[in-house]
């Protein structure tokens, strides 16, 4: 509790662009949000106020940062889960429960889980040995997908894998690094879709529309909302499925669900129980940012109200563009005379190629002109053109 404004303080473990603008969300709530971060110049690092520095594999970092916190929370998965049952222990309110985020830190926890649940599943089998990678293609059919049970983000983690022959190379080499492996049939998806929910301690859940995410080689590049062309049935079962894996798993804070849409119906990638980037165009696009949401779940506020505040909402990534040429602060002057109503979010980044470096929001009516203005302004940052 921050005692001169009677409000509570959160911690957030990770320093990115989710703590940064869970920060600015904090900020309209009276509150500053307390950053775990690794370097000053992470994205949260240069905007908060309440910065420590530490690993976020270290326990005594963790147990120092977390003193005075009303609530601990997380901008990735990458905390131990014992470090987060050993706080738990010693009395520390971290969310989601390190029960509830295991599902989300490691994929072979998460597909025996959602079997369980009778949650819809590709095939897929644990890999502990190059023969049960090759066993499982042979039966599914090639290509399939490899995973590291751990760790992954941004398709790091995710290969294809065409025949017997790079199968064995692969599994091989990556077991040998200690790398835990899962396998995935590859699932003929027609595109991919997300939908998010927040759920607070108190058992209160709230469902966003769900969306669509257009993925280029495992990065998130573009966001539409609501999924077009989505019958309404389908949409509320994907909502429904992501409060029931909500409720039955103990998420406290947003849940994530990755979907395939596939012919056969709708089949889950993967699950995320944080803010996460199919969720960035709330901040304008829904009545309550899911930053917002997660800070309320987490503090058993009452949950805000998710609904569209437009017809259409596209987000688009900007990614780091090949150095040279125009300077960001020029192109973004161009941006903003070309497109008044786009609204742009960079994330304090270093510019590295293919890096993340803030998005873009465009609001309006029909999706063909919104996608080609979001695009087009995510573009001017990204290449100067
Ligand atoms: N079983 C699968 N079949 C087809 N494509 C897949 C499969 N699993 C993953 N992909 C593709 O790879 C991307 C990244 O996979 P994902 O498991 O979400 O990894 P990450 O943790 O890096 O986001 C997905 O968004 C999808 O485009
Ligand atoms: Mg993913």
């Amino acid at each position: 509790m921050d005692s001169r404004t009677g409000l509570p303080v959160v911690g957030m473990v990770g320093g990115g662009q989710l703590a940064r603008m869970t920060h600015q969300a904090a900020i309209a709530l009276g509150q500053s949000l307390r950053v775990l971060a690794l370097a000053p110049d992470d994205g949260a690092a240069l905007v908060a106020a309440d910065v420590q520095y530490g690993d976020h594999t270290d326990l005594a970092a963790l147990r120092t940062f977390a003193k005075g916190c009303d609530v601990v929370t997380f901008d990735h998965e990458h905390v131990p889960n014992e470090h987060i049952r050993a706080l738990t222990d010693e009395g520390v309110k971290l969310f989601p429960p390190a029960e509830a985020l295991v599902h989300a830190q490691d994929k072979r926890v998460m597909r025996e889980r959602l079997g369980e649940l009778g949650a819809p599943n590709p095939a897929w089998c644990p890999v502990e040995s190059p023969a049960d990678l090759i066993a499982f293609g042979e039966e599914t059919g090639w290509p399939v997908v490899l995973k590291a049970a751990r760790g992954g983000y941004d398709g790091r983690g995710v290969w294809m894998v065409d025949d017997a022959g790079q199968a064995g190379e692969l599994a091989a080499t990556l077991l040998a690094g200690g790398t835990p492996l899962l396998v995935e049939e590859r699932v003929a998806l027609r595109r991919e879709l997300a939908v998010q929910v927040a759920r607070s301690p108190f058992g209160q859940v709230a469902a966003y529309p769900v969306v669509e995410t257009v993925q280029r080689d495992g990065i998130c590049v573009e966001v539409l909302a609501p999924a077009p062309d989505l019958p309404e049935e389908q949409a509320v079962a994907a909502q429904q499925l992501a409060i029931d894996l909500a409720t039955a798993l103990g998420v406290v804070g947003l849940l994530a669900v990755e979907l395939f849409d596939t012919p056969s119906g709708l089949v889950v990638n993967e699950l995320a129980m944080r803010p996460h980037n199919s969720g960035h165009w709330t901040i304008e696009g829904a009545r309550t940012s899911q930053f917002e949401q997660h800070l309320r779940a987490v503090l058993d506020y009452p949950m805000g109200d998710t609904s569209l505040t437009a017809p259409v909402v596209v987000m688009a990534n900007v990614l780091g563009g090949e150095p040279g040429g125009m300077s960001i602060d020029e192109r973004l002057h161009h941006l903003f005379a070309d497109e008044p109503g786009a609204k742009v979010h960079l994330y304090g980044k270093q510019v590295r190629p293919g890096r993340k470096i803030g998005h873009v929001t465009v609001l309006g009516n029909d999706l063909d002109d919104v996608r080609a203005r979001a695009a087009r302004a995510a573009r001017r940052l990204q290449e100067g053109q």
